[in-house]
């Protein structure tokens, strides 16, 4: 077989397995006059592939339940993992690897959690990994973060790369509906999954940070090292009030260098409405960069969604077409690195930022002076304070407060003597701001 011609197999016919077959089959003219190769897609393997029927299917040479069948046809040179899940998936791709085949997955959970193995696995066995679509979908991001801005200490990276709580807090925000309310129309219209818990207590967010900071801090970065907090305990008031101050709440990924230190977590995030990221509504991704040359550059565009991912996952079969065509396989740097750096992992406690406090108190007088007292001798200096002079039940009112940069360390002490006041009568809310 010439090596113009590659060889697919495509492992789960899901939403993102059938649209990656359909735009291979469809635009399988566009990449040949693009690259000069005929990728073709010649096996599909999926445990109910008897049961599905559609134009693409008789185009398809091989048709299987089990991906055993494909991993000794030496006619193929590259396996598509797109079943999800961190079982089969890993031992798929490990497979795979094993039998000298080059992998593309979209499966942010598994890489996030196995990159070490997965990675150095393919690096002994010289093959290449792509994982373009297992961070924002459709949006180029991997590629550019590994060669493009290659030059570049990354500063800083800022994520909404979750579409589902983007599309809760987005509505929340502008229908002024409770989380749960609008939880529920997100799962009737598709948005959110009936078991939402991955997408809304930020768990997927914190697998993707986690891919998108090993390749900019060049060192494998373990999701439990991501502080996450998701989006459940989000109250329509904050949302209110947040507004009010012309700031928006979005669920951010944020890793921050500070010299030989990052920071990585999830966290709902207050922006200033002028920050770029605030116009990121509905279920669309974003991710801002900050590279000591380049400055800051935005990527914007559908993070889900089986068209916009699959452009990912052909984009990568396309790469690595291209590579075993011209025999410059890259197997060495999957995740744009060749050693590992010495940063360090810290808590984003430990980086001072300001904050949103909202304490719920008995309306009597003194009270503000006693918040504010137990603020100042922890450290947490306060630059906007606002009292609602209007009680819903004529007992108690929202006390609220924009802090400057402290720790978070400094700001949890005084939160814990707070809290604890019998003048308090709800969990205090305390939300990171990124003005
Ligand atoms: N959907 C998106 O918008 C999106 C975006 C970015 C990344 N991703 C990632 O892409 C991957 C696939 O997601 P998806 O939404 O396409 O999932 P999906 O619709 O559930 O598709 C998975 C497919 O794999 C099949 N399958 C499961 N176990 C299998 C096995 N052992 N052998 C063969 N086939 C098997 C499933 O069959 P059954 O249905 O019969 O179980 C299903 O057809 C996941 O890693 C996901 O995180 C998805």
């Amino acid at each position: 077989m010439s090596l113009d011609v590659i060889n697919v197999a495509v492992v789960g016919y899901g939403v993102v397995g059938s649209a990656t077959v359909q735009t291979l089959i469809d635009n399988y003219e566009v990449v040949r006059r693009k690259t000069g190769i005929s990728i073709k897609v010649k096996a599909i393997v999926d445990l109910y592939i008897d049961k599905r029927d559609d134009k693409y299917l008789p185009h398809v040479e091989i048709k299987s339940k089990s991906y055993k069948d494909i991993l000794s046809d030496s006619s193929i040179s590259i396996i598509v993992e797109l079943i999800g899940g961190v079982t089969i998936a890993k031992e798929i791709m490990l497979e795979a690897i094993r039998a000298g085949k080059s992998v593309v997955t979209a499966n942010k959970a598994l890489l996030a959690i196995n990159s070490r193995e997965i990675f150095e696995e393919a690096k002994k066995h010289n093959v290449m990994i792509g994982y373009e679509a297992s961070v924002g979908g459709g949006i180029p991001i991997i590629r550019v973060l590994k060669d493009d801005l290659v030059s570049n200490n990354i500063n800083d990276i800022y994520g909404i790369i979750n579409g589902t709580c983007n599309y809760i807090l987005s509505r929340m925000s502008s229908e002024g509906k409770p989380f749960d309310e609008i939880l529920g129309d997100a799962q009737a219209k598709g948005y959110a999954e009936a078991n939402p818990t991955f997408d809304i207590d930020g768990i997927d967010t914190a697998h993707k940070i986690a891919i998108l900071s090993s390749i900019a801090f060049s060192k494998y970065i373990p999701y439990e090292s991501v502080d996450v907090e998701g989006i459940r305990d989000i109250s329509f008031t904050d949302i209110q009030i947040i507004s009010e101050f012309d700031c928006t709440l979005k669920l951010l990924a944020i890793a921050k260098r500070v010299d030989n230190k990052v920071a990585i977590s999830v966290r709902p995030t207050i922006i200033d409405n002028d920050n770029l990221l605030a116009s990121v509504n509905g279920v669309f991704n974003a991710v801002m960069l900050d590279g000591d040359r380049v400055g800051k550059t935005l990527f914007y565009g559908r993070g889900a969604g089986g068209d916009a991912t699959s452009s990912a996952v052909a984009g990568d079969v396309v790469a690595i077409a291209k590579a075993l065509s011209s025999g410059n396989i890259d197997a060495k740097t999957p995740l744009g690195f060749t050693e590992e750096s010495d940063i360090t992992i810290v808590s984003m406690d430990s980086i001072p930022s300001s904050f949103y406090l909202r304490f719920m108190v008995k309306d009597e007088i003194g009270v503000l002076s006693i918040i504010t007292n137990i603020l100042a001798k922890n450290g947490v200096s306060v630059y906007k304070a606002l009292q609602r002079d209007f009680s819903e039940d004529g007992k108690t009112v929202p006390l609220i407060f924009m802090t400057h940069e402290v720790e978070g360390n400094l700001l949890n002490k005084a939160i814990k003597e707070i809290g604890e006041l019998s003048i308090v009568v709800e969990k205090p809310v305390v939300i990171r701001m990124e003005i």
